[in-house]
């Protein structure tokens, strides 16, 4: 089996799907059986904001509206832009 995204809630798996390096997290949370809250798809809003457990999800040169550097060192990555390469666990925010 190939790399895997992984998604949590605390310590529940709440769905996987195979690494595919050219789709969003949101995808494949989408692939995983899972919505993630979206808004404004382009890395302003934050609705789509996940946590990152383990595993490499790439961040813009230029960070998006949505993220800031302290919530980047929280592991903050933005779902709807943002996307994993190998095996990655993400944590699912519960919604605000
Ligand atoms: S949906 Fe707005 S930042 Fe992702």
């Amino acid at each position: 089996m190939g790399p895997l995204v992984r998604f949590f809630r605390g310590a529940t798996l709440l769905g996987q799907t195979p690494t595919k390096d050219d789709q969003t997290l949101v995808e494949h949370a989408l692939e995983a059986g899972l919505t993630l809250p979206t808004n404004c798809t382009s890395g302003t809003c934050g609705s789509c904001m996940v946590t990152l457990l383990d595993g490499k999800v790439a961040l813009p040169d230029v960070l998006p509206p949505g993220l800031d550097d302290f919530l980047v060192d929280e592991g903050a990555r933005l779902g709807c832009i943002q996307r994993p390469s190998g095996n990655v666990d993400i944590e699912i925010r519960p919604p605000i």
